[in-house]
């Protein structure tokens, strides 16, 4: 692949390595295991495929597809419908024949097999561009973009307003991220926020809503004020169409000109 190195992750599964950023796809724990656990539990897919005939899902950064493709597993529940989203198209092409554990899914990838009511649309991509073409809402997003310091292009204040445009009053955007300026981003745009929480009670995933009772576990006091201090300062896209340079750029000035509370303060504060 051009951009992408593969190796073997802790859970068997593949993953990818991207070296022009340095930065991997999946988590060397597991590939699939992280799909699950950031994505598939989070949004509680399962229940929605339980209590409706269709679920409609927005995949933004689809990669070799782990998170669409466990959603589409639940196929005997309800209809499923995928809009997915990748500017690199060989990584599309070779999701069709990685490995993975129900195999019918990949035929039906590539168009060998009907399962139930299945549709996907790839838009292939920047998904910033993508994403203004489509109208109806979602009742899941996956937001499964590289990590923000990485490239911050899917993580901006007009980004988060398009996936509200498009998700449904009682739909839920979920991403892995908890930065700072993400969480403050989605905020900016009215999204009630809450996360996860592993066996040690640390906060892992992000999950917004438009509706607060969605939400089992919101950001506590400590969070919401953190999200406010210098450390929040979110990545703006006016036009949609910005490089990262510029945005790193724009977003630096700001933290430089800004008059709030720095995030060690804030740290120091409350201890
Ligand atoms: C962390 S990986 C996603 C992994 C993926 N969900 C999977 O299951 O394999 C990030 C993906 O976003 C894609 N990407 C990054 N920026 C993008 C953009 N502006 N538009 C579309 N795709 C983008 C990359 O090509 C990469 O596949």
């Amino acid at each position: 692949m051009k951009h992408a190195q593969i190796f073997k992750t802790d859970d068997g599964s593949i993953g990818l390595y991207n070296k022009e950023l340095d930065e991997i796809y999946h988590s060397r724990e597991g590939a699939q295991k992280e799909s699950i656990e950031k994505f598939i539990i989070p949004s509680d897919f399962e229940k929605r495929t339980k209590n409706t005939s269709c679920v409609r899902l927005l995949d933004v950064c689809y990669g070799i597809g782990y998170n669409s493709k466990n959603a589409l597993c639940y196929y005997k529940n309800s209809d499923i419908i995928i809009d997915a989203l990748e500017w690199d198209f060989e990584l599309v092409e070779y999701s069709k024949t990685a490995d993975f554990y129900l195999s019918e899914i990949n035929e039906f990838l590539r168009g060998e097999k009907k399962l139930g009511n299945l549709k996907i649309n790839f838009y292939i991509d920047d998904a910033r561009k993508s994403i203004l073409k489509l109208n109806k809402p979602y009742d899941v997003i996956f937001l499964d973009a590289f990590a923000p310091n990485k490239l911050p292009t899917l993580w901006s204040v007009e980004f988060f307003a398009q996936l509200k445009r498009l998700l449904l009053p009682d739909g839920i955007l979920v991403t892995y991220c908890s930065a700072q300026p993400v969480r403050k981003a989605m905020s900016l745009n009215g999204f009630c926020l809450g996360k996860m929480l592993d066996e040690k009670n640390h906060s892992y995933v992000t999950i917004a809503t438009l509706d607060e009772k969605l939400i089992k576990f919101p950001l506590d006091e400590f969070e919401l004020g953190l999200m406010n201090t210098k450390a929040g300062i979110p990545y703006r896209d006016e036009n949609l169409n910005s490089s990262a340079e510029e945005m790193f750029k724009k977003r630096e000035s700001e933290v430089k000109n800004s008059n709030l509370k720095g995030a060690s303060a804030y740290l120091r504060k409350m201890r």
